[in-house]
């Protein structure tokens, strides 16, 4: 079973479209949700939890329609707002407490939930301090340890790394990583940072305009893309003669950085191999050294950029 489905997932504000007709099948595991600001992230997440009904189409999450059943949805699914919705005068402790117990939690259960989590997430020693004085990074943690409390199945994380500097950015990357893996608890994280999701994600989910631009395991997403550079060793020219030499033998060599050749490639395992194959006994034919052949794998962020997520890879 899917955790989440969607068919024709449409919703229109009176001047803009914000999800269009979007067909999507996201399964267990850590899912990237990627796109640009207005591209639709946080009013996708909203309609999965049934707190914005749809124009047209349906939505399921584990199973329950979220039109008819969003309290379900609500009690099985954790949800990480994306803006600061953080009462001031409240410790992370007792909001959390709270939030266990609006999710039916007994008080006791709840107190001993709460003090888990908020170690878990790295606010053991502040969560008696108010959550006004807390910083940013603090503050994220607070929401995605409330997001957590109620043991949910699937958490709906939107924006996690918002206003975090990178070493804060990091430790939350592992945080979402170990949602995942350690609790096995699907994940669904939004970002506009394209390059930070490859690095926590099994899948990725990429949209533009409220319309489903991609959808793929991280590793097509990186496969699809990556190149091959070479480097070799001769007298000076070499670099251009071996580039020169791959074109002819049909191959879209192009000079990269330091006197290295850069071969993209697509296509499966098989299909890289006989490009390196390839590559190998031209720099022989041309008695030259072969310093080096490696992949370099693009981020999603080229991808993105390159417009390679134009194409729609429904392999979800
Ligand atoms: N309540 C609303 N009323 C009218 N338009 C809305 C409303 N909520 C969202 N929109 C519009 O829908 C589109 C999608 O917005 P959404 O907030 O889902 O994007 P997002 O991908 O989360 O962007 P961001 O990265 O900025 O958070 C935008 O054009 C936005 O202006
Ligand atoms: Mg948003």
């Amino acid at each position: 079973m899917h955790v989440i489905e969607t068919a024709g997932l449409t919703k229109r504000y009176p001047r803009v479209t914000a999800l269009d007709a979007l067909d999507l099948a996201v399964g267990d595991g850590i899912t990237g949700l990627v796109g640009a600001n207005g591209a639709g992230k946080s009013t996708l997440i909203k309609v999965l939890l049934g707190l914005v009904p749809a124009t047209h189409g349906t939505a399921r999450v584990l199973g329950h329609d979220v039109a008819t059943d969003g309290a379900a949805v609500r009690s099985l699914v954790g949800y990480m707002p994306e803006h600061d919705c953080l009462p001031p005068d409240v410790s992370a402790s007792d909001l959390v407490v709270h939030m266990g117990q609006m999710s039916g939690l007994p008080y006791a259960a709840a107190r001993e939930r709460a003090a888990d989590v908020l170690r878990h997430v790295g606010l053991a020693e502040e969560r008696y301090r108010p959550i006004g004085g807390y910083s940013t990074g603090m503050k994220q943690r607070a929401k995605l340890a409330q997001a957590l409390v109620h043991d949910p199945r699937l958490v709906l994380l939107d924006e996690p790394t918002n206003g975090l500097d990178p070493a804060a950015r990091d430790d939350m990357l592992a945080l979402v990583r170990r949602i995942g893996t350690d609790f096995g608890i699907a994940v669904l994280v939004s970002s506009h940072l394209l390059g930070e999701l490859e690095r926590v994600s099994d899948h990725v989910v990429v949209l533009d305009g409220g319309r489903l631009l991609r959808s793929s395991a991280t590793t097509d997403f990186l496969h699809a893309t990556g190149s091959l550079l070479v480097e070799v060793q001769g007298p000076a020219g070499s670099d251009r003669r071996l580039g020169q030499a791959l074109v002819d033998a049909g191959l879209p060599a192009r000079p990269a950085e330091g006197h290295l050749v850069e071969v993209p490639v697509a296509g499966d395992d098989a299909a890289r191999d006989a490009v390196r194959d390839r590559i190998r006994d031209t720099v022989v034919d041309l008695g030259l050294g072969l310093v080096r052949l490696q992949e370099r794998h693009h981020r999603i962020e080229d991808v993105f950029r390159d417009g390679g997520a134009g194409r729609v890879d429904q392999s979800a």
